[in-house]
């Protein structure tokens, strides 16, 4: 069994990630400075006497030094971040801080505590807006936001780090996760929370468009599960792979879902698309299941239906 440091403990997939870790009968040391994640994200990992958490910041001097001292993990699985794109837009500078080199903090803690293993969360937004599908690992990478160039250049820190002081790196390029806890109070937060929380609510979406758009929508309880392989199975060799099903779902299909569930609610209504949306995404999943042995197990409409029972 092994011990793993999660940063981003609290947030959305950090939380579920501590909850599988914990299942499988790992320590874990939990650290969150709570700017996005929630308290009640931990309800489940607080009762185990195997979870630890910290409540700071990856950033402040001597945080990460203080945790890894006392906790002494075999890897970092690192997810604290800023997580919206828009706010990387509004405040690059930020974007940098938090993303960029809160990862070099992590990449030195890593280096100089003889931590083997650094599991990241890089994202899709890394291969920008493009619609060569599906999205290969060595599809061109062009971010088109802070946010993804942030990614892509923690990516890169990470894997020199890695190759230069003998640890594994795997970085995984998220899709569009969705599932509990995903916070649906943030404007930006993904379509399927903010349909989840209108219909709840007893009221219609509004789809951008005809609604024929697509994305690869995984479930978080396959991405906890796949930054669980990646920290602890042994024989892994950095590197980088997709975590997404290779399946797209359309934004008519996930309304259809919830109208089964809500037939009370009124039908959606559409507006104008709007600009620079991407009009369909979906990831090839493939490098993941020989690097890592993962596949994406919950379908959009399994993971949907849960959703919508558990909240
Ligand atoms: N949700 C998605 O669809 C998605 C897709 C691609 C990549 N990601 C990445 O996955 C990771 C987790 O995202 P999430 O969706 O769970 O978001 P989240 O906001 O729920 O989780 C992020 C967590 O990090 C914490 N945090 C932020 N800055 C911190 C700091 N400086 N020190 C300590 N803690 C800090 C927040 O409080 C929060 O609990 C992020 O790196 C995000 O960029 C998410």
């Amino acid at each position: 069994m092994a011990h793993l440091l999660v940063t981003g403990a609290a947030g959305f997939i950090g939380s579920h990630t501590c909850d599988q870790l914990l299942a499988a009968g790992h320590t874990v040391t939990g650290l969150d400075n709570f700017r996005s994640g929630r308290h009640e994200n931990l309800a489940a990992a607080g009762r185990s006497p195997c979870f630890t958490l910290h409540e700071v910041d990856v950033t402040a001097t001597g945080a990460l030094d203080r945790v890894i001292s006392a906790a002494r993990p075999d890897a970092i699985i690192h997810l604290a971040a800023l997580v919206s794109v828009q706010e990387s837009m509004t405040d690059p500078a930020l974007n940098f801080a938090l993303n960029v080199q809160a990862t070099h903090l992590v990449a030195e803690a890593a280096r100089s505590h003889g931590i083997r293993r650094v599991v990241f969360a890089s994202s899709a937004a890394i291969y920008g807006d493009t619609t060569d599908l599906p999205i290969r690992e060595a599809t061109d990478k062009k971010p088109i936001s802070p946010y993804g160039a942030a990614k892509l250049a923690s990516e890169a820190l990470l894997l020199g780090h890695g190759a230069a002081f003998g640890c594994t790196v795997r970085c995984q390029r998220y899709f569009n996760v969705f599932g509990p806890r995903q916070d649906p109070a943030s404007p930006y937060s993904g379509v399927i929370s903010i349909f989840d929380r209108r219909y709840r609510a007893g009221k219609a979406v509004t789809i951008y468009g005809d609604g024929s758009q697509t994305r690869d929508f995984i479930s978080v309880h396959d991405v906890a599960r796949a930054n669980l392989i990646a920290a602890t199975r042994p024989d892994v060799r950095s590197g980088a792979a997709n975590i997404c099903t290779g399946r797209a779902t359309s934004l008519l299909e996930v309304v259809a879902v919830f109208r089964q569930q809500y037939p009370e609610v009124a039908a959606p209504t559409h507006a104008a698309p709007r600009t620079g949306d991407i009009i369909h995404s979906r990831g090839a999943p493939d490098d993941a299941a020989a690097a890592l042995g993962f596949r994406a197990a919950v379908s959009a409409e399994d993971g949907l239906r849960e959703l919508i029972r558990t909240g």
